[in-house]
């Protein structure tokens, strides 16, 4: 598998996007603002994370979402070294990513790769979101922050 930067001239892949975020318009907000980056299998895009730099020294994976065909092979857990590493190298300190208390797959991925629980976005969901998320059988209505230290990275 390859993951390189999209190209400047390269379509984002919004149906993958859409996976991870019902907004597209948030989507496009921090897609101009961030740096995008494709996994490629054989020529399939099968994968993709934005990066942004969110205040000074912190970066943030607003978005990161794997094709679903291929989802359960290692390829988020992939994604998701490649931005630790990435974000390590541009000089950040820290590193966040944000997901809903329903998304349990999610919350189990992020503290494997090395995020710490940081804290809760109290109604994060049902403030932003208009449609009810149901996820697991849980009604996603908070925000959990996670964090991790890049310092502590070699
Ligand atoms: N409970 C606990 N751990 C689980 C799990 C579950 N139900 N399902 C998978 N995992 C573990 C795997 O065992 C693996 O750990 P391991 O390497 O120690 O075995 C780890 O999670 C990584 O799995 P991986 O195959 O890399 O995940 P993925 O390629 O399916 O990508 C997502 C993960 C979340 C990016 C992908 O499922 C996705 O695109 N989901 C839809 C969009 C989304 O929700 N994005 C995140 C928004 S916050």
């Amino acid at each position: 598998m390859e993951i390189n930067q999209l190209a400047i001239n390269d379509t984002a892949p919004m149906d993958l996007l859409l996976l991870a975020d019902p907004s597209e318009e948030m989507i496009l907000s921090y897609l101009r603002r961030g740096i995008c980056f494709i996994a490629k299998w054989e020529h399939e895009t099968v994968g993709v994370y934005v990066l942004l730099e969110t205040r000074p020294n912190t970066a943030e994976i607003v978005n990161i979402a794997v094709a679903t065909a291929h989802q359960g092979k290692g390829v988020g857990k992939t994604l998701i070294l490649h931005a630790i590493r990435l974000a390590k190298n541009l000089g950040y300190h820290t590193l966040e990513i944000g997901t809903g208390n329903s998304s349990i797959h999610q919350l189990a991925l992020y503290q494997k790769c090395g995020f710490r629980l940081n804290y809760i976005e109290h109604n994060y969901f049902s403030k932003h979101y208009k449609e009810k998320i149901m996820e697991n059988g849980i009604h996603c209505v908070d925000m959990i922050r996670l964090t991790m230290d890049l310092n502590d990275i070699s």
